[in-house]
């Protein structure tokens, strides 16, 4: 039987949302040995301040509000929480400076306008370029979290062969931004194609990546194969290349600059009637669908190296680029068959990822 510890880990990007799913939903990270977490600003309304005293009549949520509820719900267990603001069109670079100050701020979330959930209140990154916003954060040490998609493109540029709306972003924007802003660190989240990774792989130690558990195992023909609604998430799967490129990545002994954030994102309702609500669940079970991934990836998780590794992955790029420690708490992985089973809140019931598709267990259990 493989089995081996690491220490408790930190999802760098993770969805929490807000009221009484809370508790459910932290409690799902907890059971699944992680110890930390940056909390995704995309609530309603968005987290698009920093102080409770900003909140102008409700129009916004602080992260100091935001942080109370998280913490009142079960995150005051995570050794660290991070809860990154949301940039809108009223950011200026004095909430910047005074955030960063106050030490409540420690990271900004880019979203593109209405390209996903909860990202009607983005803003074009640009604008941030020019209005003071980026220098702000470059000069306070506060982290750039990139959602990096190009918005409003017609549907033959969203998605198509030789190009989308990722790879236009990468073309177009991230390059920019790395080259005026050289001390400003950033976090390219959940990226999904090769010109993302190598963007990153490029762009020098200042410059990182989240990755999703799905994007690391799947590709757009297991969406698309019965049209199984529970593997759309943005942004989508992409081709094998690209999923090749993620595991290349993720896998290279000597990588610093790729870690996990699972982009965990609860939906109590996800096939709609007209669409479907983009987010895989997978709290409670992301380290087992990592160790999943990384096997597929070619990765010997009964061999120390292996361990050694996934352990990078998972559990000490992430905190050395964010500045946390390394836990002596520990968890343990091991090869063995553990049921899936719907997470019941008070909005209904959340089906986690391989639930959806109908894998009633996974190849891997965690034990706390
Ligand atoms: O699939 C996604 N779901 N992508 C996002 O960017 C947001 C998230 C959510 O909040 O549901
Ligand atoms: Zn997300």
């Amino acid at each position: 039987m493989i089995e081996f510890t690491l220490p408790k880990w930190y999802d760098l990007h993770a969805h929490f949302r807000q009221g009484g799913v809370l508790e459910p939903y932290i409690k799902a990270h907890l059971d699944m040995g992680c110890a930390g977490a940056l909390a995704m600003p995309n609530t309603k309304p968005p987290t698009a301040v920093v102080f409770e005293d900003d909140e102008n009549n409700g129009k916004y949520w602080s992260i100091e509000r935001y942080m109370r509820d998280l913490r009142a719900a079960g995150a005051d267990k995570f050794k660290e929480l991070i809860v990154p603001l949301y940039l809108t069109i009223d950011t200026s670079p004095d909430m910047i400076i005074k955030g960063a100050g106050s030490g409540l701020l420690k990271a900004c979330k880019s979203y593109p306008p209405h390209g996903t959930t909860g990202a009607e209140y983005g803003v074009p990154t640009t604008k941030f370029m020019d209005n003071g916003v980026f220098e702000a954060m470059e000069q306070a040490g506060i982290v750039l979290c990139v959602h990096g998609e190009e918005h409003g493109l017609s549907p033959d540029h969203y998605f198509d062969y030789g190009q989308n709306a990722e790879t236009i972003f990468y073309d177009n924007y991230m390059p920019i931004v790395r080259d005026k802003f050289p001390n400003l660190k950033i976090v390219c989240e959940h990226v999904t194609t090769k010109k993302a990774v190598d963007f990153v792989l490029g762009a020098g130690p200042n410059t990182a990546a989240t990755i999703t558990p799905q994007h690391l195992i799947y590709t757009i023909g297991d969406l698309l194969q019965g049209l199984k609604y529970h593997l759309f998430c943005l942004p989508l799967l992409k081709y094998s290349e690209d999923r090749q490129a993620l595991r290349k990545a993720v896998t290279d002994p000597n990588n610093t600059q790729f870690f996990a954030g699972t982009d965990s994102a609860p939906h109590t309702t996800k096939a709609t009637d007209c669409g479907c609500a983009a987010g895989c669940f997978t709290g409670g079970i992301a380290p087992q669908l990592y160790a999943q991934g990384f096997e597929l990836a070619g990765v010997d998780l009964s061999s120390q190296y292996g361990q050694d590794i996934f352990r990078k992955f998972l559990c000490e790029n992430g905190a050395s680029f964010y500045g946390f420690n390394l836990l002596d708490d520990s968890f343990t992985l091991r090869k063995e068959d553990m049921p899936v089973k719907v997470l019941e809140t008070s909005e209904g019931n959340v089906v986690p990822l391989p639930l959806g598709l109908k894998n009633y267990t996974l190849p891997w259990s965690i034990k706390l």
